[in-house]
């Protein structure tokens, strides 16, 4: 676990699938996202004052990549129709009773890793 970050989520070793490395620190600019594949999902990384956050990348509007949206803190906004979505959580900003999926993100060494369900 890296000094920089504090684990967004508790440490659950078990279940809950892997850590996966998915990018090394300086890779994702700080106020931007990028889109990785980790099994079958695309997970969108973001940084935000220097601490990593991972949420799924597909819109559930209409499947733009969320990697590509417009961060403003800890918001999201969907690059084409300006949906809103909590990198924190998966929080649809505007109707907070549906999320999209959030993931546990930490960092070992440089290493930014995200860790998945086990697939289905
Ligand atoms: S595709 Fe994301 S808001 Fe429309």
């Amino acid at each position: 676990m890296s000094e920089t970050q504090p684990d967004l989520f508790p440490d659950e070793e078990e279940p809950g699938g892997a850590f996966v490395t998915v990018a090394r620190v300086g890779e994702i600019p700080e106020g931007r996202g990028r889109a990785y594949p980790v099994g079958k999902r695309m997970i969108a990384v973001f940084c935000v004052e220097g601490r990593y956050y991972a949420i799924d990348d597909f819109c559930p509007h209409q499947g733009a990549s969320l990697a590509e949206g417009y961060l403003d803190g800890c918001i999201v906004a969907c690059p084409l129709h300006h949906w809103r979505f909590s990198i924190e959580d998966g929080t649809w900003m505007d109707n907070t009773r549906i999320k999209i999926d959030a993931y546990p993100v930490r960092v070992v060494g440089d290493r930014i890793q995200v860790r998945i369900p086990p697939e289905e």
